[in-house]
């Protein structure tokens, strides 16, 4: 609970002294009720206070998180099904957060959680072309002519995929698997399983190590962090968010 004049000078309505001055002429409502005495307490977010009728719109702080999801965990806030949840991995996060975008349940790797849904909206659209980067263990041996393949843009089921810039990393000695390094800039669902099956090699693991810039540096899996206001600067350029 806050004195009334608190809030309002922190919602930006007016300084303390203003919103004193409001009060007292009888231009505050709080619950719909006016009040005229100073040292009125309220509870931000819950009590709905208004000045000459015009509710206050109280700033939620924007979180921004980097999750190093492991396999398992559902990218999404609830499941009606009863599996473990992204968000459970942060349960000192009180705030009502959800992950900008999915992961299969099985993918690990780098998610953003955040409550900002301007930056979500943006960093999920096709037309910002967000670069997002995989290492995918992928079944046998992968060939320079299906890696070039995979780069320059493969049928799937819902059409081409846009040109991909992709490298193998390291071959296993006895040929049973590879892995293989994508950078896609697109979303689709399972698209990178889709791309390797396409060219006729399973994934066995795979985990994603970059998007928008970021990396997985310092985030055990399980983990998580809270961006560093660069990079949540940086995060909205991305997404086309002018503040
Ligand atoms: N591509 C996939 O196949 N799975 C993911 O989780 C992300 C990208």
């Amino acid at each position: 609970m806050e004195r009334l004049q608190k809030i309002i000078s922190r919602a930006g309505a007016a300084s303390r002294r203003e919103a004193e001055r409001m009060i007292l002429a009888g231009r505050v409502q709080l619950n719909g009720q006016v009040v005229t005495e100073l040292g009125v307490q309220a509870e931000a977010g819950q009590d709905e206070i208004a000045i000459d009728g015009q509710v206050l719109q109280l700033a939620v702080p924007r979180l921004y998180f980097l999750l190093n999801k492991p396999q398992g965990y559902i990218s999404a806030v609830k499941d009606d099904r009863g599996r473990k949840t992204v968000v459970e991995l942060l349960p000192e996060v009180k705030e009502y957060i959800y992950p900008v975008g999915r992961l299969d349940y099985d993918t690990e790797g780098l998610l953003i959680l955040t409550n900002d849904g301007e930056m979500m909206n943006g960093l999920l659209h096709p037309s910002y072309e967000i670069d997002k980067t995989y290492i995918a263990q992928a079944q046998g041996v992968v060939k320079q002519g299906q890696l070039q393949k995979l780069a320059e843009g493969i049928l799937l089921e819902d059409g081409m995929t846009a040109p991909a810039q992709v490298k193998l990393l390291k071959q296993a000695k006895d040929n049973s698997s590879c892995l293989v390094q994508l950078t896609i800039h697109e979303g689709r669902n399972r698209q990178v399983r889709r791309m390797l099956q396409a060219v006729g090699h399973k994934v066995l693991k795979l985990r994603r190590v970059g998007f928008a810039g970021l990396d997985l540096q310092g985030v055990a899996p399980g983990s998580y962090r809270q961006l560093k206001p660069e990079e949540v600067a940086a995060l909205k350029k991305f997404a086309g968010v002018q503040k």
